[in-house]
């Protein structure tokens, strides 16, 4: 029988920590939401921002201390901004790395090994640099024997996702090389639920609109995680776009191969490494897209040599789930293998 798994997610009005409710609601009774925390709108039913929970679970948001927190739950979920997260984050990973409990956090704050890349990309000190060391960078389809035993996990970026899956398979073959060229566009979810500038409805719906080009904080967690694989790339030129999508990342990754491949030769290598790779489709008779993918866990992914002999990767997700939340919650569930979480597994709709 599986044990009962007490949860806390601290940031649950936002997007991500929406989408984290929602996947575990579809765990049932083995999994209990002790608190779901705001500090705007403690005393709010979770419903009056989530809608999709409405009449589904009675849950209110709240702000507990956290002593709290650290007493009732096994697993706590940190959907917090980046800056924010570690400052929340750092005093309860004291208080439970020698325990059973553990931390997933979706924020930039802990992917990164060194604190001076760190503050190079985030524009922030990190508060506790030491702790860089002992997070595990949660990709699965990496790192799944760590994810296993992690105490805190730093689930990577969205976009991060659709690069790293797009050059991995290449990096532990060991053919990588150069510099990676990626443009992707991503739904504006991925901005979070509070209107910006930048991504406040009329100033993006009818547009498609480059940012961060060649600066977003993405780039060095892919670096580092194709240089773990193997590669000795050192840098990734990529320029995100907004596209007028709520949901959903299409990566084009264009990178140099040592080797003279055919496109054949890279279907069967990704073909290979994604082989036990439950989320992950490789394509070979159609083009990723983000409709097919939305609202799952699911990532369409289609290698290519291009005439010219470069590798060619489109690689399609949802940025709230297996680029967010999806993924944070697919790590639970490695390092709870008994515990069923059948939204993961959900195919979503089409069209
Ligand atoms: N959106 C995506 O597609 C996506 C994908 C992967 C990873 N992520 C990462 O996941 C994290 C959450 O993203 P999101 O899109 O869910 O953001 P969001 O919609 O802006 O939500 C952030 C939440 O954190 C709370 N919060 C804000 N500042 C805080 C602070 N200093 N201390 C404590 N709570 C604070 C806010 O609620 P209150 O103000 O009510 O407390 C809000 O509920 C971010 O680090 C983001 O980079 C997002």
């Amino acid at each position: 029988m599986t044990q009962l798994i007490r949860v806390s997610v601290l940031g649950a009005t936002g997007y991500g920590g929406g989408e984290i409710l929602r996947l575990l609601h579809t765990a049932g009774d083995a999994i209990r939401i002790v608190h779901a925390t705001s500090r705007s709108k403690a005393g709010t039913p979770v419903s009056k921002m989530h809608r999709n929970l409405s009449q589904i679970t009675d849950l209110q948001f709240s702000n507990p201390a956290a002593e709290q927190i650290l007493a009732d739950s096994d697993v706590i979920f940190g959907a917090l901004p980046h800056g924010g997260a570690a400052d929340v984050l750092a005093p309860l990973y004291d208080a439970v790395k020698s325990t059973d409990k553990i931390i997933i956090d979706l924020s930039g704050d802990f992917r990164l090994r060194d604190a001076d890349v760190y503050k190079e990309w985030y524009d922030h000190t990190h508060p506790r640099p030491e702790l860089l060391q002992e997070a595990v960078y949660g990709c699965p389809e990496f790192n799944r024997e760590r994810i296993r035993t992690a105490k805190l996990i730093a689930s990577p970026g969205c976009f991060a996702t659709s690069i790293n899956l797009s050059l991995l398979p290449v990096a532990v073959e060991g053919i990588l090389s150069g510099v990676p060229q990626v443009v992707a566009m991503t739904g504006s979810s991925g901005s979070g639920a509070d209107a910006k500038e930048g991504t406040h409805h009329p100033t993006r719906a009818q547009t498609l609109r480059p940012y961060k080009v060649l600066d977003h904080q993405h780039v060095p967690e892919c670096v580092q995680l194709v240089q773990l694989a193997g590669s000795r790339i050192d840098s990734i030129s990529f320029t995100p776009i907004s596209a007028p999508i709520v949901r959903g990342i299409l990566a084009v990754v264009v990178a140099d191969i040592s080797t003279a491949y055919k496109t054949k030769d890279v279907q069967d290598i990704y073909r290979k490494y994604f082989a036990d790779s439950r989320y992950i489709k490789v394509l070979t008779d159609r083009e990723p897209e983000c409709a097919s993918i939305a609202g799952t866990n699911f990532v369409e992914i289609r290698p290519r040599v291009t005439p010219e002999g470069r590798l060619h990767v489109l690689c399609a997700l949802d940025n709230l789930v297996k680029g967010g939340a999806g993924q944070a919650v697919e790590c639970l569930g490695i390092m709870k293998p008994s515990l069923k979480i059948p939204g993961l597994d959900w195919p979503g709709t089409w069209p």
